[in-house]
């Protein structure tokens, strides 16, 4: 009877250890090994994943480029942005598709317009140079940039010059992103206000959203592999074009991006309603939807692809954002679930196309819908 005892009570303890250990489990998994060095020394070889004798910051067995370098899906369940052949990419088809949700810096590697030029991947960018066009500083230092773009640093994965990680951090990524990996929260919706980097949608520190977790009914990857209507992240946003450096809205990817490209976004981009200075972004659909806008994704052309069937259905690579950050199936049926993000037209870390654009430019022409442009699927009568 009393080892009977003890057994329950040795197996009740195990079970509640390894609930307590799930909920408290991080996200990385695996072998310290797998992604560290203590001394970049094993048998006298290098333990980099370069062969590189120069050890890398936290003692890591690549930096940022070598470990997200690769093609996605992987085993080792890292989100792979840079690919170093050409990953295959269809506006508007997700089935044959090897890019995540940021595109990938294959092609900016060919031509500096398709991509940020992010140091290590890219050279300096031939036209723009180091300077983000539409840079305006007091945005920046809104966001603990710095007050002006010193034109000597290349745009990087994190910190002061890149996207992830705090910028106040300086200039080391791996500074700018301590810690970030082991504690990252899977945010979905309500458990990431964007305090710190762990709890920031994707590392970007102050953005609030959803992000796309592996499925067992649509891909077995997250990050956006392959989304559809409801495999997708949800992208927070505000209805507020006046939005400027005063009432900016931390939280929304659009001022992620406003960070850098301040004068793009905000009370400077016009009167805040139609007719506009600069498109509009943070700017809720459902305040037009009696317009063309109100026929979002335009069925005519998108019907069928990535999960289409109706109209209100999202449409994963046209996205909009909403007010509660959350994934949304359907958009277009209460005020503020279809707001217009920089990300509706854009990639944010490459594409095939200038720009970063999720389509072909050149395929759009007014007086000839077709489904290689995504601006139809807004401008759903042009
Ligand atoms: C799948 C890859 C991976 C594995 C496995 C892994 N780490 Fe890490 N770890 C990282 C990365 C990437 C960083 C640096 C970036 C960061 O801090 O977010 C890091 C940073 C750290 C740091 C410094 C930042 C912090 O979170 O305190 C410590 C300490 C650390 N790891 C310890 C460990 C130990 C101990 C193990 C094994 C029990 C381990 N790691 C396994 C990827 C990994
Ligand atoms: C040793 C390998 C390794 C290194 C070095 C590394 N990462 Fe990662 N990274 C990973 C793994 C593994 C994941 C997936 C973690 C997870 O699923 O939570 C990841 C996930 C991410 C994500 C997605 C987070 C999310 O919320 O989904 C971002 C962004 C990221 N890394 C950025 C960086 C940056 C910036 C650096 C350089 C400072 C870096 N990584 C260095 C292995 C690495
Ligand atoms: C940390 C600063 C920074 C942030 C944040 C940032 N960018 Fe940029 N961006 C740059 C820099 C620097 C350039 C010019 C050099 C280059 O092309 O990389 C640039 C260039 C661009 C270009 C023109 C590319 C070309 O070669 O013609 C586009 C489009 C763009 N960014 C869109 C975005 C979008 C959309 C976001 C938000 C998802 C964003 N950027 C966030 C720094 C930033
Ligand atoms: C996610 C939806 C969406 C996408 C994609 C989109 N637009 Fe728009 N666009 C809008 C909304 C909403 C307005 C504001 C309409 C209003 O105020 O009546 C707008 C306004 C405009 C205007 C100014 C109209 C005015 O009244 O001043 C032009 C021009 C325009 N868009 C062109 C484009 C082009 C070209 C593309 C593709 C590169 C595009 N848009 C993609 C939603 C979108
Ligand atoms: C309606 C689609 C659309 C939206 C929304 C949009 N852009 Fe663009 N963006 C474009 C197009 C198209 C171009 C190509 C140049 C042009 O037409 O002005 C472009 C060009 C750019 C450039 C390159 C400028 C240069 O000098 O090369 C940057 C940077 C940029 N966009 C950033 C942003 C940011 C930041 C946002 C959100 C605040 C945003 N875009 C929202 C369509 C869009």
């Amino acid at each position: 009877m009393k080892r009977l005892i003890i057994f329950i009570l040795t197996f009740l303890l195990c079970f509640i250890g390894l609930f307590i250990n799930k909920n408290l489990q991080a996200k990385i998994t695996g072998p310290c090994s797998n992604c560290h060095t203590m001394h970049n020394s094993q048998n006298g070889e290098p333990m980099a994943y370069n062969n590189s004798t120069t050890p890398y910051r936290a003692l890591t067995r690549g930096d940022c480029v070598a470990c997200h370098t690769g093609t996605n899906p992987n085993d080792e369940n890292i989100p792979k942005v840079y690919s170093t052949s050409q990953p295959s990419y269809t506006f508007g088809d997700a089935s044959n598709r090897a890019t995540l949700a940021g595109g990938n810096f294959y092609w900016v590697t060919t031509d500096d317009t398709t991509g940020h030029n992010v140091k290590g991947i890219a050279n300096v960018d031939s036209d723009l140079g180091t300077v983000p066009p539409g840079y305006n500083s007091s945005y920046a230092e809104d966001a603990d940039r710095p007050a002006t773009w010193n034109s000597t640093y290349q745009l990087s994965c994190a910190g002061a010059y890149g996207c992830h990680g705090d910028p106040s951090k300086g200039t080391d990524d791996f500074a700018a992103i301590s810690g970030a990996h082991h504690k990252n929260v899977d945010c979905n919706g309500t458990n990431c206000d964007g305090s710190y980097v762990y709890s920031s949608y994707r590392f970007l520190l102050g953005v609030k959203g959803f992000e796309d977790t592996p499925s067992t009914t649509g891909s077995s990857f997250g990050w956006e592999l392959n989304p559809d209507t409801t495999h997708h992240n949800g992208y927070y946003a505000v209805d507020d074009p006046n939005d400027s450096d005063t009432d900016y809205n931390h939280g929304s990817i659009n001022w992620l991006c406003a960070e850098c490209h301040g004068n793009f976004h905000g009370s400077n981009a016009g009167s805040g309603c139609s007719p506009w200075l600069r498109h509009p972004t943070d700017y809720d659909m459902n305040n037009v939807a009696t317009k063309e806008y109100g026929n979002y994704p335009n069925i005519a052309l998108f019907n069928g692809t990535m999960g289409v069937s109706a109209v209100h259905d999202y449409f994963a690579d046209v996205p909009v954002g909403n007010t509660a950050g959350t994934l949304k199936s359907t958009v277009l049926s209460s005020a503020g679930d279809a707001i217009v993000l920089c990300l509706s037209c854009h990639r944010a870390h490459g594409s095939p196309y200038a720009d970063l654009l999720r389509w072909d430019y050149s395929a759009c022409t007014a007086g000839s819908q077709n489904a290689n442009c995504g601006c139809f699927a807004c401008h759903t009568n042009k």
